[in-house]
């Protein structure tokens, strides 16, 4: 029997978030989901009831990586299932959690299975300079960017880049932190902020179209240079938000 879905909010949308779009009903799949970043988003959106097909090249380890969490999380029943990477894009929204070097790759592969569909990088392009971790400046300005390019019948979404994945993945101690989220099409912004907001400990913030990519993805080094200065596990707020009604 195929995973159960779940209908994310109720028919009258979140409350207290007017025009946000009402959320389809939604299984998540993440490519590149055996690493530290895609096990984060894997147990967290399964945390909140969500199925979500852990994708890998290798379907034996996305098995032993459901096998894992599953049983690092034994109370919780997370609604983990193991699959391909073009099990993951199959899903109604996808997240694709590979190293920024292998993402075009990896998306280009699946550019049928995507189509129509929102699709979030979280990848960062950095590298080791010295002793300190550097952005790396794609063509493109950003690997959102490329990504979008990559996907034309996509709706590329950037979100995620700054979690620290080591803690995000602690399901026992939620985090307490922002996501900047960009994208070119405002409904998906709104669909995944909304999305975001389900998640424990985390706020999604619309910052505007996908030229802010670069920015967004650039930051990561620096927030790794703080966690490694003071050896803990930084991840933003941004002050001078609006409340929003029903939070
Ligand atoms: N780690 C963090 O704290 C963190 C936080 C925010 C954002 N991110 C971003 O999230 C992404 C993943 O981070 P990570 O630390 O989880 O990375 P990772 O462990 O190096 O890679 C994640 C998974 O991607 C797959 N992969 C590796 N190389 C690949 C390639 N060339 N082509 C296709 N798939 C490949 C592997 O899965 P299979 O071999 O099973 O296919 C691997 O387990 C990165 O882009 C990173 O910048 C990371």
């Amino acid at each position: 029997m195929g995973p159960v879905r779940r209908r994310l909010y109720p028919a009258s949308g979140r409350p207290g978030s007017p025009g946000r779009a009402n959320l389809p009903t939604v299984q998540i799949g993440v490519m590149g989901a055996t690493g530290p970043a895609g096990q984060a988003v894997s147990v967290q959106f399964a945390g909140i009831g969500i199925d979500v097909i852990v994708g890998s090249r290798s379907e034996e380890r996305a098995a032993d990586t459901v096998t894992a969490l599953k049983e690092k999380w034994g109370g919780r029943e997370l609604p983990l299932h193991p699959g391909d990477n073009d099990a993951a894009a199959a899903a109604d929204l996808v997240v694709v959690a590979t190293p920024w070097d292998g993402i075009l790759t990896t998306v280009t592969a699946a550019e049928e299975g995507l189509a129509g569909k929102i699709v979030i990088s979280m990848a960062n392009a950095l590298t080791r300079w010295g002793k300190d971790m550097v952005p790396l400046l794609p063509p493109t300005g950003s690997v959102t960017v490329a990504v979008a390019r990559a996907l034309p019948r996509s709706r590329v979404v950037g979100a995620f880049h700054h979690l620290p994945a080591g803690a995000w993945g602690d399901l026992d101690h939620p985090l307490d932190a922002d996501v900047m989220v960009c994208c070119d099409d405002r409904k998906a912004t709104d669909e995944v902020v909304a999305l975001i907001d389900q998640l424990p400990g985390l706020r999604g913030v619309d910052c505007g179209s996908l030229s802010s990519a670069l920015a967004i993805e650039a930051l990561t080094p620096a927030l790794l240079e703080v966690n490694r200065r003071y050896k803990t596990h930084a991840a933003l707020r941004i002050t001078g938000l609006p409340e929003r009604p029903g939070t």
